[in-house]
Parts: structure tokens; sequence; C-alpha cells
């Protein structure tokens, strides 16, 4: 099939967030302990965290990571993790029907993220606790000292304040499954009251109110609406997630939901607007995505056993493995991410090791890079910058969810501080080959940089411990550029970073 593409260099979306690259860790499964935190393991720190992990997740780039849930925060009380870990009690964690140690507190995160390069983007619990909880959480985390919370903190070791300037108020709030699950109008007013109050502790955050759980939910797009309604002059950023599968074994279908993603995105940039115009506001809210990745391999098995075990401590959970299909499917969700970063400004991979994540950790022994870590690295490393407007000229299909799909998935970024130019391009198509014409307009004399390819593996091949390498980015070929064209033949089911300068 033939395809024409038409980038310019004067047609922006927007400038790309770094943070549309963040992660997501929770305290649910193995995700924190024996994913990143495994004293004894031949690879842990003095601290306790693993070293092999440290190097996957460093190589990430990641800017920022929530923490330290989910489902989980909304029964979580922070000061569990303070103090001597000795006297930190045992709790039972209502989200995931498991036993929670908490020898990894607020202090330890932050040492791990400090070591990982990454901000921290803090949840505070609004399922069974309210304002006064987040404040004192916020006052010990940000507040220099000489109050009670701050001196606390001292005590503990950390003479400086984290200063953290992300700041989630409660989780899926909408969710009925969520511990303390609240009506729109009844979250919405808690939400605002708790925001006015973390403004006044700390000016500069960025305030995140809870959005959807997804877009399948019979509360959305109303919750949103009657959410913002009631604190829409307060918050920053309103939060969506999605997860997605392919039980059917449908491609392309399973492809095309990131179309649906698409009127999610828009969807909900529309219902901003809307509070937008009827507060006269001339303040904007953005979306912040920040729970997204694919979650089916395991889900309906996952779900049955945790709803009866027997509260085990760091169970195995949610360990989905990963295949091709699903590095192309993320390379295509990424790439709406960076066309929508005029209204997406942050987005989180949900999780980011051992549950639902690109790196997974086996205790006691190696770990491994899934095949999505590498469309999340490449974007990561090479989608920052401007986002530009693309054109695709070429056939489409017809899927459950959205007519007229493209075969060809694009997004465009030029980093304008080394001015280059990256194209992120997937064949979405399951046997032709993509005979592929790209226009840069305004960028001059081009020539490749770099091209790294993704391609040829069956759709539901993996990697994993015995294999670790099955399925990574390797140096591309039959791309060429010349006289302001990018052009090349493009296998079918292929995923392709091109670089030009
Ligand atoms: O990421 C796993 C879970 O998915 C999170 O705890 C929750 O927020 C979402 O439902």
């Amino acid at each position: 099939m033939r395809i024409s593409v038409t980038v310019h260099r004067d047609l922006a979306v927007s400038r790309i967030d770094d943070r549309l690259y963040s992660a997501f860790i929770e305290h649910m499964g193995r995700a924190i302990y024996s994913g990143i935190y495994e004293p004894g393991h031949p690879q842990a720190d003095a601290n306790g965290f693993r070293q092999d992990v440290m190097r996957f997740v460093r190589e990430l780039k990641i800017p920022a990571i929530r923490y330290p849930g989910g489902n989980f925060v909304s029964a979580y009380n922070w000061e569990d993790g303070i103090g001597p870990k000795e006297s930190r009690p045992v709790r039972l964690d209502l989200a995931w029907r498991s036993k929670e140690t908490n020898q990894v507190g607020i202090n330890e995160f932050a040492i791990w993220a400090k070591d990982a390069g990454i901000d921290m983007m803090l949840a505070v619990n609004l399922g069974t606790r309210g304002l006064a909880d987040a404040r004192n959480f916020v006052e010990y985390v940000n507040h220099p000292g000489g109050t009670y919370w701050s001196d606390l903190r001292r005590e503990h070791g950390v003479s400086e304040p984290y200063d953290v300037g992300m700041w989630c108020l409660g989780n899926e709030m909408d969710g009925p499954w969520q511990t303390g699950h609240k009506e729109a109008k009844e979250y919405g007013r808690l939400a605002d009251e708790t925001a006015k109050a973390l403004r006044i502790l700390a000016p500069k955050a960025d305030l995140i109110v809870c959005g959807s759980s997804n877009d399948q939910m019979p509360t959305y797009p109303a919750w949103e609406r009657e959410v913002l309604e009631e604190c829409y002059d307060n918050v920053d950023y309103i939060s969506l997630h999605k997860y997605f599968g392919n039980s059917s074994r449908d491609t392309l279908n399973y492809f095309a939901k990131v179309e649906e993603t698409g009127r999610y995105i828009q969807a909900i940039a529309g219902t901003i607007d809307y509070v937008k115009a009827k507060k006269r506001s001339k303040k904007d809210v953005y979306i912040c995505f920040d729970e997204w990745n694919v979650w089916y391999h395991n889900r309906e098995e996952d779900s049955k056993r945790w709803r009866t075990w027997d509260w085990p401590e760091a169970p195995h959970l949610l360990e989905e493995d990963y295949n091709f299909e699903d590095a192309l499917f993320v390379a295509c969700l990424l790439n709406e991410f960076i066309r929508r970063s005029d209204r997406v400004r942050i987005a989180c991979i949900a999780q980011l090791v051992n549950v639902i994540a690109p790196i997974r950790a086996e205790r006691g022994g190696p770990a491994w890079r899934q095949t999505i870590y590498w469309p999340y690295q490449l974007a990561s490393l090479h989608g920052r910058g401007q986002a530009l407007r693309v054109g695709v000229d070429g056939p489409t299909y017809d899927s459950l969810v959205a007519d007229d799909v493209s075969y060809l998935d694009v997004s465009a970024v030029h980093d304008d501080k080394e001015d280059v130019v990256t194209l992120f391009v997937v064949n979405r198509h399951l046997t032709e080959s993509a005979e592929l014409d790209i226009h840069l307009g305004g960028f001059g004399d081009v020539r490749l940089v770099d091209h790294r390819v993704m391609a040829g593996h069956d759709l539901r091949a993996t990697n994993g411990p015995d294999k670790p390498d099955a399925i990574t980015p390797q140096p591309g070929s039959g791309v060429g550029v010349e006289d302001g064209r990018v052009r090349g033949s493009l296998a079918a089911l292929s995923y392709h970073v091109v670089r030009v300068a």
C-alpha cells in the first residue's frame, strides 16, 4: 500500500511536557517488594534497592513517578511508613487483600526516586481519610522545619524538604471498587476543599483531581463535569485512566482502541472547556493520563485469585507477559499522546516493575525488559520538543470502535534544541508493507541520523528471563532521505523510529 505523510516545521500541535513519559508504581503485588526493593538480593544496594532493576529504570529517563497508589492509597495511612522500620505496623491492604509490611514508606521511596533521577508525584488518601491527613502528609514532605510534622521528618534523618510539586487528590474515586468511593458532587467538594488547603502549603504544586477510571464507566463523562464544576478553580489537572486488551485476538480492533482513546481525550478536553466557559474562567485545566497500559493476559485469573486468597505478603499479581503485538499497540498509544500533547500534559505508564510493567524481576533472580519497554523508552528519549501536526493520506479500515482507521500510525516531534525531527511510525497492516513517502516541509536539506525498527516477530512472541533480548529495537534499513523526503518500505506489523536532521 502507498502512503504519503506531510509534516511541516511551522505546524506544531504543542510543546510536549516531558512528564508525558512518566510512570506509576503502587504498593501491590511485587511492584515494590521484590520489584524495586529486595534486601538480600545479590544486586541490592545498602538500602535494599535492586540495582539491576535500577539500571533498566534509569535508561528510561522517566521524568516523574506516581506513588504510592492506585487503589492501595485509598486505605493507606502514610504515617505507617515512617520512622524506625522495626516499629512499623503490618497492615491489611484492602485494595488487593494483601499484607503491607510498610518496610518501604515515603522516605525510602524518596531515596529510590532520587537515585533513579525521577521526581515524585504523590497521591493522598481521600478514600478512608481526608483533608486533615492530606495536609499532614504535605507538611511532612514539603515543609522545611519548625513544625510537628516537618520536625518529625528531620528526626527521621531528612533535613531538607522534598518539595514535591505534583499531588493527586485520591485515586479512581468514581469506582465502586474503591475504598471510600464517592459520588461525583461529594468527591468534587472534598477535592476542592483539599486542593484549597494544599494550595496554601504548596502554592506552586500541580494538583490533580480524579476523572473517570475509564471511558466505559456508567458515570463517564458526567463525572468529569460534576467534579470540575466543584473544583475547577483550585485544580490544575484532571486524571484519566484506561487499560487495554485483546482477549478476542483481533489485532486490528485492538490497534483501533488508540482511536477510541483519542475520543476519550477529546471528550474530556471538551468537558474542561465547557466548565471553563460556564465559570467564565481564563484558567486552563489539562489532562493527566496517569494510568495507561495493556492489561488483559492474566486479568481474569488474577482477579479471581486475589479476591479469595488469604492476605499474602507481596504476592505474584498482575504479572503480565507482554508480546510483540502489545509493543506495537503501546507505540501507537504513545503516538496518540504526542498528537494530543496540547491537552495531555502528563501521562504515566502503569505500572513500572512486575505489576503490569515494562520491567520484570524475579525474587532472588534476574530482571529483564519486556517488549513494551522499548517503544516507551524510544518515545521518552526522542519524543521531547514540539509535537508536529501530521497529515496522513493512505488506506484505512473500519473497526468495532472507530471507522477510517489509518493503517499507518504516525507522530512527529521536533527537538528544536538539537534540530532533529523524530518520526514514530507503526505499520498496523497485517500483511502489506507500506510504501512510505514523508514530506518534511520547512526543514531544508535533511539527512538520516538514525533508524530503529522492531519487526519480523510473531505477534505472540515475548521476552523472558531465559530470552531477555529476544525482542529489542534493531538498526533499520531501507529508509532513505532525499530532497526533504523520507522514503522507504515498512514491513507489515512493524514499528520504526526515524530521526533526521
Ligand atoms: O494499576 C492497577 C490498578 O488499576 C490501580 O490500583 C487502580 O488505580 C486501577 O484500577
